[in-house]
Formats: structure tokens, sequence, C-alpha cells
């Protein structure tokens, strides 16, 4: 298959720090269909071997064992290109047109990892220029928009150029390899699935922690904070895979059909539930392995007196007939205690005691994404040999399973974005975001949105290396449970 893959913003850090190195792993696996162009399309003026350079050079700052060989960049840059477009420039469009025409691909994509702001423009644009062909296929890159009316307006310009089958909205935590497994373990397994609801379940938690700050991107982040970065979307699509029912087949639209109806079954906010389930915080200074870091108020690009959250911990439910009543607490944060994520499903307690387990023990699930990507069921057993006294019941231990997917299946496994990437050029959407889920989850993080603005207090500082502010404790305290690493 002969692919032509365009990146707009082709110098930008996305391209060089994630998406050029998933096609390089894709190239090195020799998944990478043969006969594709890979075209960096951007303002500067540069060459195709300027471009391949510059490429190169930022290759120098991926770890390890996935950074190439001299060789192995050599024949990987026989693919890149590169066009100068200034996006907003109607002639430049032209130039683009005519490189993509030498060629003739069967499959042309479009991956906008661009400011939003300019998807409009450059959609547009493509028509214009006749670039919106039955083949051509576009994708988006988060953030769509600051809120529901702005991501509806992406969402229309684009539907006028180009019809839903040829949009990629991305979340890159669906190309995770633990997010596939939670569907493998879901849907492929039967075990679960009678367990898998409010009879059993006590609660459900998601977390998201990173330890590094904002790094370079203060100026992005103040206009964006942890809840539109990472609530709105990579923690809710974590919500529908966990929450959603069995879909009827594995196509695309069944399983989006099935998220949407998480997302519309989401408890509406009150003014109550605002105050008391959401908790939203702000790094302060701290030390971190001997080394001070500095408040987010610090950070370049940020004002001192910024009220954008770094943390946000929420409680919310799933009304329906499986999950009534059943919460599940989302927490996400930068320069938290540690780069961790993981769904813990926390099971009910036996419903009658004939032995003793540690206090407020029960059986558990827990689904790590990273670093570690595997399983974990938390069970009870007899371990200790203990004597014991006459009339007092067995202490029992805990002990788990522990199915570790990268010893299992290797390390080489395939990252989110080559995963991603690879699916776009295969013309497989499963894994991509319909614009209905993206507004619905819009929908639903506004009227927080709204109640920030018009609250006084403002995000709650916590000190860097830890879990956040406290609050976030005792939110969940009040339901009587408590974060995973409290137990
Ligand atoms: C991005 C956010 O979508 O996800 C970043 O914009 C965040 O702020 C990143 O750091 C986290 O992704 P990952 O894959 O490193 O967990």
């Amino acid at each position: 298959m002969s692919f032509d893959l365009v990146f707009f913003g082709g110098t930008g850090d996305l391209v060089w720090r994630k998406l050029m190195p998933a096609l390089f792993q894709a190239f090195r696996h020799g998944s990478l269909p043969e006969g594709g162009r890979i075209i960096g399309v951007a303002r500067d003026d540069l060459s195709d071997a300027q471009y391949r350079a510059l490429i190169q050079s930022r290759f120098a700052e991926v770890e390890g064992a996935k950074r190439p060989s001299a060789e192995e960049f050599a024949r990987f840059a026989e693919l890149l290109h590169y066009v100068r477009v200034d996006l907003s420039n109607p002639a430049d469009y032209g130039r683009l047109a005519e490189r993509l025409r030498e060629r003739n691909a069967e499959t042309v994509v479009m991956y906008l990892a661009t400011a939003p702001a300019l998807f409009t423009t450059v959609c547009e644009e493509l028509a214009a220029a006749g670039l919106n062909t039955p083949q051509t296929r576009i994708v988006l890159e988060k953030p769509l928009g600051h809120d529901l009316a702005s991501n509806r307006a992406i969402n229309a310009s684009v539907r006028q150029v180009f019809e839903e089958r040829q949009v990629f909205r991305i979340d890159h935590y669906l190309g995770k390899p633990a997010v596939q497994n939670l569907f493998a373990l879901r849907f492929g397994n039967a075990l679960f699935e009678p367990l898998w609801r409010r009879e059993t379940i006590a609660n459900i938690q998601i977390t998201i922690a990173e330890e590094l700050g904002v790094e370079k991107r203060g100026a992005f982040y103040e206009s964006t904070g942890a809840l539109r970065d990472m609530v709105q979307n990579h923690a809710l699509q974590l919500l529908c895979a966990i929450g959603m029912e069995p879909p009827i087949n594995a196509h695309a639209d069944a399983i989006r059909d099935e998220k949407l109806k998480v997302l519309r079954s989401l408890k509406a906010w009150t003014p109550e539930t605002l105050s008391q389930h959401v908790v939203r915080g702000q790094y302060a200074a701290g030390g971190v392995n001997g080394r001070s870091m500095p408040a987010y108020r610090e950070e370049k690009g940020v004002s001192p007196t910024s009220r954008t959250e770094t943390f946000v911990a929420l409680r919310t439910e799933i009304a329906n007939w499986r999950w009534a009543g059943v919460p599940f607490y989302i927490r996400t944060g930068k320069r938290l205690a540690a780069r961790e994520a993981h769904i813990v499903v926390n099971f009910r307690p036996t419903p009658h005691a004939i032995f003793q387990t540690p206090r407020g023990a029960a059986n558990q699930l827990a689904i790590h994404l990273q670093p570690k990507d595997g399983l974990e069921l938390h069970l009870f057993a007899e371990g200790q040999h203990q004597r014991q006294a006459r009339g007092t019941a067995q202490m029992l231990s805990p002990a788990h399973l522990d199915l570790d997917f990268d010893k299992r299946f290797g390390t080489e496994r395939v990252g989110a974005y080559e995963r991603l990437l690879l699916d776009v050029l295969d013309d497989r959407l499963n894994l991509f975001v319909r614009s209905d889920e993206q507004e619905e989850a819009w929908r639903w993080v506004e009227p927080i949105l709204d109640h920030w603005a018009r609250d006084t207090e403002g995000p709650r500082p916590y000190a860097t290396g830890t879990w956040g502010p406290s609050a976030a404790s005792a939110m969940i305290a009040r339901d009587g449970f408590c974060w995973s690493e409290e137990a």
C-alpha cells in the first residue's frame, strides 16, 4: 500500500518527541507498509536533507535501545520529506498539492499536530486545494477545543470537508497496551463479567499521576489545566473502557456507541456535588531527591498569581443498572509522588467473615498502565502458619496473582503512538474518539469549569512529590474508602 503521511506542525514537539520515534519503531519492526512517504510540513524554509538532519538531531534525545543507529536512521530517512507551508497562506497549499500529486498514493493521511486554533483554516485550505479526496484521512490531536462550544465548532468545520469515517481523533491513552488488555480482559474472558457490577464492586479508582511538572509547556498549560488536559479525554476514556457494556462486536461504532452511553450516564453535577466531589490543586515548590523544584507559579510562561489547576480528584457515578451507587474516583496531577497510571477495582468484602483479614482489606484487581503494564489480583490466603489462640478466627494474609505483560509478551511491544499510527494507515477507527463522545465529555466537564470560574477559593496548594492536597483524601474518606496507596 503506498501512503503519504503528512505532519502539519512537522518541526514541532509532538512530531519529534512522539510521532517520529513511533514511526521509526514501526519501521524497525517491519510493520510500516512499504512504499510510503512521511512529509513534514511547517513554516521554516528547509530542504528534505535539512529536515532529515533536524529529525536525526532530535533522535539523539530518544532513550537507549529505541534510538536508531546511524545506518538505521539513514534507511528510515529515505522516507522523510519536507514541504514549506505557512498554514495561514492559501497559496502555500498548492506546493503541498503538487508534492502529493507526484505520487498519487493510495492513502493520504493529514496529521494535524498543530495548535487547534488552526484546524479550521487547515481543513478549509485543504478543501480549496482539492486535497480532501476520498482516500484522505485526517488525524486530529488533542486538545480539540477548550469547551463544548469550541469543540463543536472544530467538529463542524471538519465535517464541512471530511466525512466522519475519515476523521481520526487521537486519545493516545486508547493506544496504550494496557487499555487493549482491559478490553481483552473484559470482553475476551468470561471470568470477570459476572463480578463486574454494583453487587460485587465497592468502588473504582482511576489514577494518572505524573512526576514531571509542566516542563516547557507553561504557556499552553496556563489556559488548559489538568481538567481539560487529562480528565476530559484520557481519564474519561479509561472510565468508559472500565464501565461500558460489552459491545455487540469489535467494530469501531459498536465500541464507540457503548462508550457514549457511559458518558451520557455520568451523574449530572449539582451545586453540592461540585463543591463536595471535586478537588483541584496546584503544585507548590518542594524538594525531590535533594533537588529543589519550583512551584507551578514560578514556571516559565505561568502567571505568579495563576489559578490554573495541576491536580484534580473527583468522584462520580455511572447512573445505570450495572453501576448505580458505585463511586468512580478519578485523580490526576503533575509533580506527584510517582509516575504511575492505574485503575483499581475494589471488591466488596465477604458478606460473612469466618476468617480475619487485615483491617479494611478486600479483594482488589489492579490494572497497571504505566510504568508497569500488567494485572494484579489481590486475594487472601493462609500463609503464616501461626499458632492460633483457641476461639479466635484464623488470620489470612494478603497475596496476589501478578501478570506482568512486559515479561509475558516481551518489552518490544507496540507503543501507543505506533499502534495508533498503524491503525490510521490500516483505516481502523476502533481506538479513535467519535465527535459525539468528545462533545458529551465536554458537556460533563463544563459545569466544573463554570463552578471554578465562580469559586473564589482557587486551587489548593500541594507539595511537590506528594499525592496532592489532603482534601482529595478527605473526599474519598467521606465514603469510607481510601486511595490505593493509603490502604
Ligand atoms: C498529554 C498531556 O495528553 O498526556 C500531557 O497533554 C501529559 O500533559 C501526557 O503529560 C501524559 O501522557 P503519558 O503517555 O506520558 O502518560
